[in-house]
């Protein structure tokens, strides 16, 4: 059991709780210090994936440092599983993908694995066992003795995932995991993060590429200008930009398309066509896509959106 948060009275487990970060880099002598994170507090609920959205030079390489032990924040709390801080024992339950990772370029595919295998003290046995089903998984089996070197783009990022996976970690961090790659590359990396998170773990993903976030991010944490915009589920946050209700239907032959913004409205509408004799084939609620309310959550910066914290 990991931590328990009780929010609005739903009891949520987090695998990772982040509370009042605060992170400064020294520039230059003459100019300021710059504040990269300010007062930064969020959490990654236990087996979801958590998409960590924000523009560049937001501050999530920044955050991802800091909670990986790689970089010293000013101040603030990093909290995994039971509440514990930092330590080798919490490192051996992670995994990890770097924004720019360094690959081995004499070293095949699967020396790769085997060497980051190693290093988490796997058996040989196991690092085969778990080496061949990502390789596999990853469509990338055919490749495994070729010197990654040679490998492209996309296929360096998705060996990178593996040697992240290789210990079977409970929780998986990834650094714009889908960044440069074509759709076939982000499909690869999409599915075998939805694949983890079905078997219990926890991803925290930083990515600019909103579609691929929407479709798999249960949950999202928005960075804006080194602070929180908003923090909680994907599904909440579009609901809160619904624009209205469509009626797809057909009444004497004819196909009709109906659009209201009132659910009660629609509702008594929907009654009324039924005793006409309509056919409904379609009801939707219409929702902007996650872009849109990002562009527009970005432009209107007074706003902080979120279940757990509201004006941080
Ligand atoms: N080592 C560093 N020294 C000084 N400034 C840095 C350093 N690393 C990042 N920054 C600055 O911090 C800000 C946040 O960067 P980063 O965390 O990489 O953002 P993101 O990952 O959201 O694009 C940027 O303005 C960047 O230039
Ligand atoms: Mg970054």
């Amino acid at each position: 059991m990991y931590l328990i948060d009780i929010i609005l009275g739903e009891t949520c487990l987090s695998v990772l709780k982040i509370s009042d970060l605060h992170k400064t880099y020294k520039t230059s002598f003459y100019k300021k210090n710059k504040k990269v994170l300010n007062g930064l507090s969020f959490s990654v609920p236990e087996g979801t994936v958590t998409g960590f959205l924000g523009g560049n030079g937001a501050g999530k390489t920044t955050a991802i440092k800091c909670i990986l032990d790689l970089c010293i924040p000013d101040s603030g709390e990093i909290l995994f599983f039971d509440k514990k801080k930092i330590s080798l024992a919490v490192k051996e339950k992670i995994g990890f993908l770097p924004e720019r990772p360094y690959f081995y370029n004499y070293l095949t595919g699967l020396e790769f694995l085997k060497f980051y295998g190693k290093l988490s003290k796997m058996s040989n046995q196991n690092i085969i066992i778990k080496s061949t089903s990502l390789l596999k998984k990853l469509d990338l089996y055919h490749y495994k003795d070729q010197l990654l070197g040679s490998y492209s783009k996309g296929m360096l990022q998705k060996i990178g995932i593996a040697q992240a996976l290789i210990h079977d970690p409970d929780l998986l961090i990834l650094d714009e995991p889908m960044s440069g790659l074509d759709p076939d590359g982000r499909h690869y990396i999409s599915e075998i993060i939805k694949d983890t998170a079905k078997k219990g773990k926890s991803i925290f993903f930083s990515s600019h590429l909103l579609d691929d976030v929407e479709k798999i991010s249960q949950n999202l944490v928005i960075l804006k200008e080194s602070k929180l915009l908003y923090e909680g589920q994907t599904e909440e946050l579009l609901k809160t930009y619904q624009s209205g209700y469509e009626l797809h239907y057909s009444l004497n032959s004819e196909k009709h398309i109906l659009k209201l913004k009132e659910l009660s409205l629609m509702q008594s509408k929907i009654e009324e066509l039924i005793k006409k004799g309509a056919i409904i084939f379609e009801f939707k609620a219409v929702r902007p896509s996650l872009e849109e309310v990002f562009v527009n959550m970005a432009l209107n910066t007074q706003q902080t959106h979120s279940k757990h914290i509201v004006n941080k």
